[in-house]
């Protein structure tokens, strides 16, 4: 386990963002991205699943291929290893910001409380496939999971996680509160059952408020 790249002082920052689906990241990392930029920051842009070529291909068979929880966690870790190291590590060694949509509190909260699977298993799996890199920040967007079913349903067709039912998605969401309890200095809570704008204007102060 010893060809990432070695760390620890990469001058570029990490950011995830995270939260059920429909929960509304994605506009909200497009803006950060903007925003970051006209700051003069090169900013990567990318996503887990995925971020690669083999990723991305894992990322399909995760979204639709029935299989249980082991298989997905190998799956997943096996997707984040390689992003890591053909794309994170390498972004944050020459300077950039990379934002990535969702990272491995999304294991821990889809497979681990959602699905059930054993954390302490988890916890390994995550210091073996990252030698210790965690997000500087995770942006987690908390809404309630019956708001948040309502957003889906009006605007797109479920994919294998997202036709999961409310009981799920409220596990789901507990998992997101204990790990932003275990590791308050990473995360910041968004409240997201507000408008668009204020979901913004709460994630842009957040962001200032960092002594980046
Ligand atoms: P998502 O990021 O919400 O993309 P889209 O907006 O295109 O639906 O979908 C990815 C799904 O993968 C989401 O339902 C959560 C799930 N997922 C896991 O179950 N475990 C993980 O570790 C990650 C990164 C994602």
């Amino acid at each position: 386990m010893s060809d990432l790249p070695v760390r620890p002082a990469s001058p570029g920052r990490f950011i995830s963002f995270e939260g059920i689906d429909g929960a509304g990241k994605s506009s909200h990392i497009e803006a950060t991205a903007d925003w970051l930029r006209s700051r003069g920051h090169e900013v990567l842009l990318t996503r887990e699943p995925g971020g690669t070529p083999l990723a991305e291909q894992l990322r399909t068979l995760l979204l639709q291929s029935p299989m249980d929880a082991l298989s997905e966690t190998l799956l997943v870790f096996a997707a984040r290893r390689d992003h890591l190291q053909a794309r994170i590590e390498p972004a944050l060694a020459r300077g950039a910001w990379v934002l990535s949509d969702r990272f491995t509190d999304a294991t821990f909260a889809y497979q681990g409380a959602g699905r059930g699977f054993d954390l302490a298993v988890l916890q390994q799996l995550e210091t073996w496939v990252q030698q210790g890199r965690q997000p500087d920040l995770t942006v987690w967007f908390d809404l309630p999971p019956a708001v948040a079913a309502e957003r889906r349903a009006a605007v797109r067709t479920p994919d294998r996680f997202e036709q999961q039912d409310l009981a799920f998605f409220q596990r789901v969401r507990d998992g997101y509160a204990a790990r932003c309890a275990a590791d308050a200095g990473r995360f910041v809570r968004i409240d997201s059952h507000q408008p668009k704008e204020a979901v913004w204007a709460d994630l842009r102060q957040a962001l200032e408020q960092r002594a980046w």
